[in-house]
């Protein structure tokens, strides 16, 4: 059998029907640039998030950087991002001139919390950035609490968490403003790039609104000097159709989540994720394990025909970009711990549960040789 570590498969079926047809239609409209589709999207992802305002952008990257802007964000303050998330985040804030100072992964949930946050803290600190990472929620009230008592900002990266809930709310909601991508293998993926600017705030929304369009106030005039970093009206067509599934795709990413997990629940010395909790979701953007044996276990289930990938090899203060930093191994051991030993399993709506079932055969394979 061949399991690709992902696959675009017709999950629900006449999914990928629909999509084609949207982008047709889409394309037969000829409004191909913030039309009334871009304009539909987002008032739809903005009802499904529950409050606030959704502006299109062009990635998830431009969204990280546009929320950042907003904020007034810049040189000679800092911004805590985790020491083992995706490097976008961490470029964002270089992006603006601002400093990223890493925060620690709780050890369980992968995610930063209150207290690695505050052991970080300095006088420059502006604003707190988690990563709701491989699809779970961070524990808002804490991170929620701590900015509030400590006046900073709190910008989520929802980018691997679309649909996810905290304590029944979605996230993507809770900070001032918030930035996710559409990258097509995201839990609501678009057909390249995409992304989003979430916030409560009119005043953060209409600045972002602007901005993103060249700083355009109404046609040809232009009240401050913008980007263009924009959702294309394909993108939005692709997306609307998404939307409406989210939930029932995630639900999927959950059942295979749980199947992972029983099946894996004392197989050599796995380390799973933890399952979703009381008020916290885990939507499974990916279902990562842990193993001393991580390297040889990746290339035996290779060998077999098992895709699978790693979730991140090098951790941002490790990157040949960040040497300026000065950091050297050993400066964040929980994150470089995680590097070490973490793999992803192959985990996609409409995976069957065949495939799913040789997965975990070749796995226990492998902790009985
Ligand atoms: C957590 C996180 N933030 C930001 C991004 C960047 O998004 P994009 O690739 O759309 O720029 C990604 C991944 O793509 C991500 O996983």
């Amino acid at each position: 059998m061949q399991i690709p570590f992902f696959s675009f498969r017709d999950f629900p079926g006449g999914l990928t029907q629909q999509v084609e047809e949207a982008l047709v239609q889409e394309l037969r409209q000829q409004r191909l640039i913030l039309g009334p589709t871009v304009t539909a999207f987002e008032q739809e992802f903005a009802q499904l998030l529950g409050e606030g305002e959704v502006i299109g952008v062009g990635n998830g990257y431009d969204a990280l950087v546009l929320c950042l802007k907003a904020l007034g964000i810049g040189p000679g303050q800092e911004v805590v991002v985790p020491s083992n998330g995706y490097i976008a985040t961490v470029n964002a804030v270089m992006q603006v001139g601002a400093t990223p100072v890493f925060a620690e992964p709780d050890g369980e949930t992968y995610n930063m919390t209150a207290a690695t946050v505050t052991a970080v803290l300095t006088g420059k600190t502006k604003a707190i950035l988690p990563i709701h990472l491989y699809g779970q929620s961070c524990e808002l009230t804490d991170l929620l609490h701590l900015t509030q008592k400590q006046n900073l900002y709190l910008l989520e990266d929802f980018a691997q968490a679309h649909g996810a809930t905290y304590k029944g709310r979605r996230v993507g909601t809770f900070g001032q403003i918030n930035a996710t991508s559409f990258y097509p293998t995201k839990n609501m993926g678009a057909a390249g790039d995409g992304g989003a600017v979430t916030t409560q705030d009119p005043a953060l929304a209409n600045w972002v609104r602007q901005h993103h369009n060249y700083g355009q106030q109404e046609q040809y005039v232009f009240a401050q000097v913008g980007i263009n970093s924009r959702l294309d009206s394909l993108q939005a067509a692709v997306l609307r159709v998404k939307l409406k599934v989210l939930d029932q795709l995630n639900h999927e990413r959950q059942r295979l989540g749980q199947r992972y997990h029983i099946a894996l629940a004392n197989v050599g010395d796995l380390v799973l994720p933890l399952a979703t909790r009381e008020g916290v979701d885990h939507v499974y953007h990916l279902y990562v394990i842990r193993t001393a044996q991580r390297d040889q276990l990746q290339a035996f289930l290779q060998n077999k025909g098992i895709g699978t990938l790693i979730h991140y090899p090098v951790p941002p203060h490790l990157q040949p970009a960040y040497r300026h930093l000065g950091f050297k191994p050993g400066a964040f051991p929980v994150a470089e711990n995680l590097a070490k030993t973490c793999l992803s399993l192959p985990l996609f709506p409409g995976l069957s549960e065949a495939e799913q079932d040789y997965i975990i055969t070749q796995i226990e394979a492998f902790f009985r040789r």
